[in-house]
């Protein structure tokens, strides 16, 4: 039986291409994903990063790292199929669009005109969901809320359930574009963890390390239950 699990971490927004030169995007950095492979590879663990399109002044160097990058939802959606099969744990904190424009092949580019143009847009499977009807049982999936604080918990407990993965980082809004977050990890069954024993912001990089034990503490306790 396998020791050490596998990473396979999803960060950054997805772009939506609206035609050849536009796309719909969000305004997720990818810190935090980064920062969570970072943890990971400084345990010596074997990590994948999918990272979407982010600043290429934080794309990571991370020697150990295998890291792929990816533009569209849809091509998440391939390499999260390719890839979840050969690692242990998810930790899906790619902000990935909901909705993507009905596209053609034939729209180069849309030209403008007097008349108001409507865009045509089409869910976004849900590709946590699909990871986790997809799992063995011995693999460990943790999803990313984002929610104002008021709905954060009632919301966070509601994708849980809905998606049926282990964990999910309850997230606030705020955290969105910031050096710092003020998280929460909501398990399965229920139980709340903290960071720390304030509820103070904490720098994403402290977070990840505490989140990467506490993952790891998951797929370890799924091992032997
Ligand atoms: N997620 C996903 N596929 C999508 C949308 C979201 O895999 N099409 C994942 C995100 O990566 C995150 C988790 O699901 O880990 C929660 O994402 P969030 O956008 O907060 O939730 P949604 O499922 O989009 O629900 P809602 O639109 O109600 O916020």
């Amino acid at each position: 039986m396998r020791n050490h699990p596998r990473f396979l971490i999803a960060a950054g927004p997805t772009h939506e291409p609206i035609d050849r030169v536009r796309y719909i995007g969000n305004r997720s950095s990818g810190r935090l994903g980064i920062a969570l492979a970072e943890a990971a590879l400084t345990r010596q663990l074997p990590t994948t990063l999918l990272l979407g399109p982010v600043e290429s002044d934080r794309v990571p160097e991370y020697s150990g790292l295998n890291l792929v990058r990816f533009r569209t939802s849809a091509d998440l959606e391939g390499l999260l199929r390719a890839h979840w099969p050969d690692h242990d744990l998810l930790l899906m904190a790619a902000a990935v669009a909901d909705y993507r424009p009905r596209t053609t092949t034939s729209a180069q580019k849309i030209r403008r005109g007097e008349a108001p143009l409507t865009l045509t847009l089409d869910p976004v499977p849900d590709l946590l969901a699909a990871c986790a009807e997809a799992s063995r049982p011995d693999q460990v999936l943790i999803g990313f809320s984002l929610e104002p604080k008021q709905d954060l918990l009632a919301n966070a407990r509601s994708k849980l359930l809905r998606k049926r993965i282990d964990a999910i980082v309850a997230n606030p809004l705020e955290t969105m574009e910031s050096e710092s977050i003020t998280a929460l990890l909501v398990l399965a069954g229920g139980v709340e963890q903290h960071p720390g024993d304030t509820v103070a912001p904490l720098p994403k990089r402290d977070f990840a390390e505490w989140l990467i034990d506490r993952s790891l503490a998951l797929w370890h306790s799924k091992r032997r239950p």
